[in-house]
């Protein structure tokens, strides 16, 4: 039987040259390009042909050429045409491959396309249109997503891509871009059943770290585990006083540098955990096992790790990357309706942050589904490649959060989940950023799911204003800058907003 190939796949500029050498050196084989074996076929350049002949005799000629490489190769690189898979016949050859989706956003497409002869790169809203189309349909074909950085710092992504390429060809696989290096990102549906390779070495003992509700349900089977220690589940009990405790367990159980923690369980898991494990003896590898939709969508990816003090959240902390994320949606089936709409309020927030197909499937107020998560999970990935410290553009991650976790801290993290006082931040983040319509249509996807909309009226404003005036991203004696949304897909971070504002928007919450 022939054997499968890595084929590349992406919007024009996406850099699929470059990513399909890359691959063929690491496998010792050479890349096979569609557009070159088009371009032989029709003895001239495919923008030439596109001239004379129009769209849809190029596309015919393309899916006669892609369809049978495809449906013949026997293992190899292929590095595939922009517009290949509008093709139903290359659509299904693929399934058998392991197809790499190389990202890229509109903009940088643009920049690079605009300078080429590429037919449909003339006028720039064709291309927006046609980008929108494609994005859909690239990652309803892709195994693999790669985040949208220098091509070259993927090198550390193509040896573990092989790896399972060759094991498992189809796995599902997601590439955590940070300094660097990098980790993988391995989500399907029933993972846990089947375990991609585990990143580090045998003789490396994995310890878990989960909680007392997980450990009941899931963390049994996570498989190897020399060691579980449980710790309460809930957000009062992500502090230090509970670090302690585990570092001490760690120490009295004997684990060393040479050993590793698996974090499995919701977003207080693997933020303490990873502090645990950024600081046990200056630092062992984790690897994180998200167990609820906030940890799936969001907690687990970027490597910020911490506990919470009484006075303020998430106060104390460090970056400590994961060595791999195994995201398995299917453990959501145990999480109680509360927990599951508490992580909904973070896929509507990465949804505005995102825009384009996630936004679309959110805003039309489709159940979160595994397709949902990986949008999820690819744009938080997106965002912490472009900035893994926190220095820029990760800023619009905390969409909502500001005043979210002034809630929590003055309510003692007792009175709201994390999910629940973020759905309360995104709709004042919204009033602050004038979106009046936008602020309707998500406070209905967000009431619709369960979750508040109003404050609970005990709450004391000027408190949490107070409280929002100590959030974490204030620089010296400056007002906290805000994350402004001017349309789903637009976000701005870095705003500064008059304390009248401010008040405002907590005081319409608490209605
Ligand atoms: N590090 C980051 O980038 C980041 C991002 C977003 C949120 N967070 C943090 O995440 C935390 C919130 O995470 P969370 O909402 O996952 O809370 P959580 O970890 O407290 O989990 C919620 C509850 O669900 C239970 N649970 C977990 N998995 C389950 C399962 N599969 N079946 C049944 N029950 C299950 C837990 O025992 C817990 O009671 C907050 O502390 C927040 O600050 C961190």
């Amino acid at each position: 039987m022939a054997r499968p190939a890595i084929v590349l796949i992406g919007f024009m500029g996406a850099g699929k040259t470059t990513g399909a050498r890359m691959f063929a050196s690491a496998l010792g084989t050479r890349v096979v390009d569609s557009d070159k074996r088009i371009e032989k076929r029709l003895g001239c350049s495919i923008a030439e042909y596109f001239a004379r002949e129009g769209e849809a005799a190029f596309r015919r000629v393309e899916e006669e050429v892609a369809g049978t490489l495809l449906e013949r190769a026997d293992g190899g690189v292929i590095a595939l045409g922009g517009g290949t898979v509008g093709s139903e016949r290359v659509r299904r050859a693929l399934e058998r491959h392991t197809v790499v989706l190389l990202q890229v956003s509109r903009a940088t497409a643009w920049k690079r396309a605009k300078r080429s002869d590429r037919p449909l790169a003339r006028d720039r809203r064709a291309f927006d249109r046609l980008f929108a189309e494609r994005e859909t349909l690239y990652e309803s074909v892709a195994d693999v997503l790669l985040p949208e950085v220098d091509r070259q710092k993927l090198k550390p992504a193509v040896p573990v891509i092989a790896r399972a390429h060759e094991a498992a060809p189809g796995t599902t696989l997601l590439w955590s871009h940070a300094g660097d290096g990098g980790a993988p990102v391995w989500l399907r549906p029933g993972l846990l059943r089947e375990l991609p390779p585990w990143p580090l070495p045998e003789a490396s003992r994995r310890i878990a770290i989960t909680d007392e509700t997980v450990a009941e349900h899931h963390a049994g089977r996570v498989p190897g585990l020399a060691g579980m220690i449980e710790i309460p589940p809930g957000e009062r009990h992500k502090t230090l006083a509970t670090c302690e405790r585990v570092w001490g367990a760690l120490a009295a159980q004997g684990v060393t540098r040479s050993d590793h923690l698996v974090a499995i369980g919701g977003g207080v898991v693997g933020d303490l955990a990873g502090f645990v494990a950024a600081t046990y003896q200056r630092g062992v590898p984790v690897v994180q096992v998200p167990t609820t939709l906030v940890a799936q969508v969001d907690s687990a990816y970027g490597g910020k790790t911490g506990v919470d003090l009484p006075s303020a959240k998430n106060y104390v902390g460090a970056f400590h990357q994961p060595a791999a994320v195994m995201v398995d949606p299917d453990v959501l089936t145990t999480l109680p309706p509360e927990e599951l709409a508490a992580g909904y309020a973070e896929v509507v927030k990465t949804a505005i942050i995102a825009g384009g197909a996630l936004w679309e499937q959110v805003a039309s107020g489709a159940p979160v589904d595994p397709l949902m998560v990986r949008r999820c999970a690819r744009t938080k990935l997106q965002v912490v490649a472009e900035d893994e410290r926190d220095g820029g553009r990760r800023q619009v991650l905390n969409l909502g959060h500001t005043i979210g976790h002034a809630i929590e801290t003055v309510t003692d993290y007792r009175r709201y989940r994390h999910g629940e006082a973020v759905a309360l931040g995104l709709l004042a983040a919204l009033r602050l950023s004038g979106q009046e319509a936008l602020r309707e249509q998500v406070g209905e996807l967000l009431r619709n799911a369960g979750l508040p909309t109003t404050m609970d009226p005990a709450i004391d404003v000027d408190a949490v204003q107070e409280a929002t005036s100590r959030d974490k991203k204030r620089l010296g004696a400056g007002p906290v800058p805000f994350v402004v949304v001017r349309a789903p897909g637009d976000v701005r971070y870095g705003q500064q907003l008059g304390a009248k504002d401010v008040r405002a928007a907590i005081a319409e919450l608490a209605g």
